[in-house]
This record gives C-alpha cells, structure tokens and sequence, in this order.
C-alpha cells in the first residue's frame, strides 16, 4: 500500500463495456495496469453499460444481464473493493449531464474522423446510418473522465482517439476560463502492443470469435490452446522454427512469469526439436490467470 496521502493521490478512471465477458486481451490491454494502479492512486473502474446502448437498442437486457458478470470478472482479476470503486455508469445521471453540456464543443467531422468510431463503423457495417449514440460516445467518455477529474487512463491501444478527443474538449473550458478548471488525462497504453487472437488475427476481440474468457473453464482453456495458431510453416518437429510472430510465444511472452525458462524455450525453437504440443503445455496453465470460483 501507499503512503501518499489520498487528498493528494491521482485520480485513475477506466471502464468497459458490457455485455460481453473480459478475455485475455482485456487483461494484457489495461486491467493488468489497474491491479497495479489501485495501489497508490484513487482509482475508478466503471461498468459503460450506457455507452453499450447504441449496439443494443433493440435488446438493452442484453446489457443489464451482463453488468454483474463484469463486476465478477473485476474482482476475479484482482481489482479489490476498498481500493477501487467500480461504478455502474447509467446510475450516474450527472455524467449524462456532463455529455449533454460537452456535445455543444465538439464537431460531428471531428467525431466522423476518430480512426476507433471509423473501425466500429465499418465493422458493423453502417455506413451512413449510424446511430447518432455511437458516433457520440467519444463525448461520452470525455464526460466520464472529466467528471472523475481523472489524470490516468489505463486502456487499449484503440482507446487512445478517445482520450485526445477528451484532450480537444476540456481544453476550450480550461481557455475560456484562463486555468486548468478540468484535468488533462493522460492514457496509459500497455507497450507490450494489442494481444493477438488464438486464430493468429491482429486483434483478440469477442466479436471475431478469436478470443478466451478470463473466465474460460479448463476445458475452454484447453480448447483454445490446443486452436492457437503456431507456426504454420513447420513441418517436422526436428525443423527450427519461427518464434517471431507465433501467437504461443506471444501468449507466453505476454502472461508466463518466468522469462527464463521462456527464453530457452525460444532459443530451443530456433534450432530445432521442441514441438508445439510442449511450447502448448506449458502456455495452458498461464492462460488461467484467474477463476471465478476463487471469488
Ligand atoms: N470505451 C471504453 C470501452 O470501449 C469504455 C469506457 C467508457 C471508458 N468510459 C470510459 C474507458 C472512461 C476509459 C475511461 O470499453
């Protein structure tokens, strides 16, 4: 624990959006962080179950369902009540105030421009008819950051858009009134870069089927190991293989503690002789990095 007095401590907010349980992607992205975080900051973790809306429209319970199962997956992880406050979003009605007096110092062309908005836009295939609460979740979220006063924003790399946007808006308050009135959050992006899916995509994501749930069963787990790209050039196990770019290694790289043995394992790869079926065994148990029944 710290010793800095809380008055004094920075302000640490993030948040996901439910429904959907938090996969390995999650943790690697900015839930590690937090664990970390909640030590020696006053930190603030909360449940976006308003910004999910605009992909659930037409079945909010979707949403509502799932607010408790983050919550879960919150404290599997090891966020702990007493250091960190989770929230519910929709349960702070001051926030939609906030969006509502921050949608007048923004434009729709810098909202069109945001390259997260532009993905989520084309992945779900809107074109023009987006609905007008996805375009404006960025507004959203700069209202939750400035309302928390938060300095710190642990998230994903596709988050960054998001806090420069947050960035552009408190900035024309803060110039009009001549002083910081609102806090400049800065983002804290894992250097370690986005976790690849076990499909070996870019990206571990739920809605591209590629991803494992912190709260996976073993047999889930195993699945998804034993589904996990490698490295497809090799033929024979006597054949030195390619470590660079196998999603085993990066899954190890990213989640076994001990470098060392990971280190040999890589150097005993690239001559030749270690089959995947072992570089596999031993990523199995790392992926476990937490369970629901421990809760
Ligand atoms: N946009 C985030 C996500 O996609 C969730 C979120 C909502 C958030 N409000 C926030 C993240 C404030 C950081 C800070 O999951």
């Amino acid at each position: 624990m710290s010793d800095i007095p809380a008055a004094s401590r920075p302000v640490v907010l993030t948040g996901d959006r439910p429904p959907g349980p938090l996969h390995l992607g999650h943790f690697c992205g900015s839930l590690r962080n937090r664990v970390t975080l909640q030590h020696g900051h006053d930190t603030f973790v909360l449940i976006a179950d308003a910004q999910a809306l605009p992909d659930n429209a037409d079945d909010p319970g979707r949403i509502t369902g799932h607010v408790i199962d983050l919550a879960l997956d919150y404290l599997a992880v090891g966020i702990v009540p007493n250091l960190t406050t989770i929230c519910v979003q929709s349960a702070l009605p001051a926030l939609c105030e906030l969006t509502q007096l921050f949608r007048n110092l923004v434009t729709v062309a810098r909202l069109e421009r945001n390259p997260t908005i532009k993905e989520e836009i084309q992945a779900r295939g809107f074109g023009r008819d987006v609905p007008a609460g996805l375009l404006c979740y960025p507004v959203a979220q700069a209202a939750d950051i400035a309302a928390f006063r938060a300095t710190l924003v642990p998230v994903g790399a596709d988050q960054a858009p998001m806090i420069e946007q947050t960035h552009a808006i408190v900035q024309r308050p803060n110039r009009q009134v001549g002083h910081a009135l609102l806090p400049e959050a800065r983002a804290l992006i894992p250097a370690s870069g986005r976790l690849p899916g076990v499909d070996g995509r870019a990206k571990m994501s739920k809605s591209q089927g590629n991803a494992l749930a912190l709260s996976a069963a073993d047999d889930d787990i195993r699945a998804a190991v034993r589904r996990t790209d490698t490295d497809s050039d090799y033929l024979r196990v006597s054949d030195p293989g390619r470590v660079e770019g196998n999603v085993v290694f990066t899954d190890l790289d990213a989640f076994d503690p001990d470098r060392d043995t990971v280190a040999e394992m890589k150097a005993h790869d690239r001559r030749g002789g270690l089959g995947d079926t072992v570089v596999k065994q031993r990523l199995r148990p790392c992926c476990s990095i937490c369970s629901r029944r421990s809760v």
